[in-house]
């Protein structure tokens, strides 16, 4: 059914459904949406958990105490759970170089602090992973910032807060999420290539994955899906937030699968099939051009994509002329380790194998790919 259910973990961030649509060059064109409103609103709709930056929390309430007190029993009343909770580290023009790895000392500690803040009430609210989105961890110029120096803050940063996790035996575990630019001109981890070989430089990186952004990924020209797939591989994919892209522009985080469709498809092809158990989070913002009500018209959106998709990648698999067409391919051939056990240098060097026919082999791909083509657009 196309109808979400709280069993299909549909997650939305605060931040999303919220979004007033500010840009560069025009004012909000949405009012401030009340949090208590959108945990209703969402719960109403199917979804199953809702995520908060601090800062969030305070969109229309301004004392803390009743703002935590009124989103906790909005929590209560509907039984919408908090999966994930991350830290507003950008908005405040305190944050302006930065906050983990700003050049000026007092800031990172501020930072830090603000960090720890919200990491107590994320943990208080039962969430399973604090996400870390460097936003402004970057730079303009090559010239103002030692990028080596700044991940040493950073990995120093990320270290200090997983050791208080582990202390205070909170049991979250920290997403880390790329994005290659905007707001700064260039963001230090900017891919997820990138934000692996970080976190294998980390003393707590049992407990730090990736968060990764369908959009980020696309805005550097590159393929969400095999990055998902290594990060499945690596055992690294702890959160995911998806969401719409049109190739490499500014980050236009559209409505899932209203950008590349196609990629969408065998996302969600390779979560289902991969067995994915964790939040399927929406970090999507509604266009400028939407009202109030649209915003939820979209919201809906995200949801039902996803639901079509899963139906049509089942629909993919299960298909005898599917499952023959991937023999033909050859994809069970590739699972069949190169080298047999036990096998030695001197066997693999004293074979040969038909070159000609080699060369002269097709791998009919072009035939698998229609097929999932005419499945994804309900043809089969
Ligand atoms: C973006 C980012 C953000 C972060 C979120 C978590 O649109 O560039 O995706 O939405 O995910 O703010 O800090
Ligand atoms: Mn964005
Ligand atoms: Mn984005
Ligand atoms: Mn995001």
């Amino acid at each position: 059914s196309l109808q979400p259910t709280p069993e299909d973990k549909f997650a939305f961030g605060l931040w999303t459904v919220g979004w007033r649509e500010r840009d560069p060059f025009g004012d909000a064109t949405r009012a401030p949406l009340d949090p208590v409103r959108t945990v209703h609103k969402l719960a109403e709709l199917g979804a199953w958990g809702v995520t908060f930056h601090d800062d969030d929390l305070l969109a229309v309430e301004s004392n803390r105490d009743a703002a935590i007190a009124a989103f906790r029993k909005a929590l209560d009343e509907t039984g919408l759970v908090v999966p994930t909770a991350t830290t507003d580290l950008f908005k405040d023009p305190v944050f302006k170089d930065g906050a983990f790895t700003s050049n000026d000392r007092d800031v990172r500690r501020h930072a830090m602090r603000k960090v720890m803040r919200n990491i107590d009430l994320a943990a208080e609210l039962g969430a399973q992973t604090y996400v870390f989105w460097g936003g402004r961890e970057g730079a303009e110029s090559d010239a103002a910032k030692d990028v080596r120096v700044a991940l040493d803050r950073f990995r120093e940063a990320i270290d200090f807060l997983a050791g208080y996790v582990k202390e205070k035996d909170y049991g979250l575990r920290f997403a880390l999420e790329p994005k290659p630019n905007e707001p700064r001109g260039d963001i230090l981890l900017p891919t997820i290539g990138h934000a692996l070989g970080f976190i294998s430089t980390l003393e707590h990186a049992d407990m730090v994955g990736l968060n990764p952004e369908v959009g980020h990924e696309q805005m550097a020209g590159l393929n969400f899906v095999h990055g998902i797939a290594q990060a499945l591989w690596q055992g690294k994919l702890f959160h995911i937030d998806l969401n719409g892209q049109h190739g490499s522009r500014y980050d236009q985080d559209l409505v899932f699968g209203h950008g590349d469709t196609k990629s969408a498809f065998f996302l969600v092809d390779l979560l289902e099939s991969s067995g994915w158990d964790g939040p399927r989070h929406f970090d999507y913002k509604p266009g400028r051009t939407e009202d109030a009500e649209d915003v939820w018209v979209s919201a809906e959106a995200n949801m039902r994509t996803y639901l079509i998709l899963k139906e049509r990648a089942a629909a993919f698999r299960t298909d005898p002329e599917v499952q023959e067409a991937m023999r033909a391919c050859r994809i069970d051939e590739l699972a069949v380790p190169s080298i047999a056990e036990g096998e030695s240098y001197d066997s693999l060097r004293e074979e040969e194998i038909d070159l000609d026919a080699a060369r002269a082999r097709g791998y009919h791909y072009s035939r698998l790919n229609q097929l999932a083509l005419e499945h994804m657009l309900g043809k089969r």
